[in-house]
């Protein structure tokens, strides 16, 4: 390959990564217009970990994120979350895979204009037949500041608050992995802060596995691991990030 393979899991590692990329290629377009968005991107996501993806603007982040998470195809490559290989599943059990098994904050909330905050919350809960468990549920909506706008509906919110509601929907259900594009994209500090809290939370307490894409080297900063991307490719990886590290880092990649 003659490129360093950061995070690969080494044969000895017993607990399977929750989530894997080997050689993963996408690209857009062909012929002369033709871009390649991940030029054989490979990264093992530890489970139990806040993993941040960061880069500069077109480096591949959301590509690899939606490609992980299931929601877009590759070229080559494979991807598995957990034991399960993305490649081997039909339309209908990939659909099964991100209800039962992942959660998504997304720069677009595509919450259901016609429901409530408190509906939207538990949606996918529903639609999969699980309970909500009502003490956590209580905790992250009072947590994201959402308690007295429960009964609005997403027009009757303000764009941080569509957000928080898209967060508290991905970890009402504890999912295996919560997947987050710019999660704090849109928020002031507080609010950025409570969702980067809760997102650690739910890593040190529901040992659950957080992947999200960010710009924001404070809120790297919470995550355990940060991955580098730029033109498709990882070019570093930091462990235990300080602000320092990922803006060093950043500027490295960049300059
Ligand atoms: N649907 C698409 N059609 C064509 N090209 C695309 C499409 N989506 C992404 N690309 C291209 O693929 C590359 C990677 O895009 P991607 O959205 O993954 O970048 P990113 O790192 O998330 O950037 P940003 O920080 O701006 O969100 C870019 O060059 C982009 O223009
Ligand atoms: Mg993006």
């Amino acid at each position: 390959m003659g490129r360093h393979s950061f995070g690969a899991g080494g044969v000895d590692k017993l607990v399977a990564p929750a989530a894997r990329a080997v050689n993963v290629v996408k690209s857009y377009g062909s012929g002369e217009t033709k871009v390649t968005a991940l030029d054989g991107v490979s990264y093992d996501f530890p489970r139990n970990e806040f993993t941040a993806i960061m880069g500069p603007s077109g480096s591949g982040k959301s590509t690899l994120m939606h490609t992980m998470a299931g929601l877009d195809s590759f070229d080559a490559g494979s991807v598995h979350i957990g034991d399960t290989d993305l490649a081997g599943l039909s339309e209908k059990e990939l659909t099964h895979l991100r209800r039962d098994r992942l959660g998504f904050i997304f720069q677009s909330f595509n919450l259901v204009p016609t429901l409530t905050a408190a509906e939207n919350i538990t949606l996918p809960a529903n639609i999969a037949g699980r309970d909500v468990d009502e003490e956590w549920y209580e905790e992250i909506t009072e947590r994201l500041g959402l308690a007295k706008r429960l009964n609005h509906r997403p027009s009757e919110l303000s764009g941080g608050q569509q957000q928080r509601v898209a967060c508290a929907r991905a970890l009402v259900s504890r999912p295996e992995i919560i997947f987050g594009d710019e999660p704090t994209g849109n928020l002031d500090s507080n609010s950025s802060r409570e969702v980067l809290e809760i997102l650690r939370m739910a890593v040190d307490r529901d040992d659950q596995t957080v992947v999200i894409v960010t710009h924001d080297a404070r809120a790297a900063s919470y995550a355990d691991r940060v991955v580098f991307l730029a033109d498709g490719n990882i070019v570093d990886e930091l462990l235990n990030p300080t602000i320092e590290r990922v803006l060093a880092t950043m500027n490295g990649i960049e300059g």
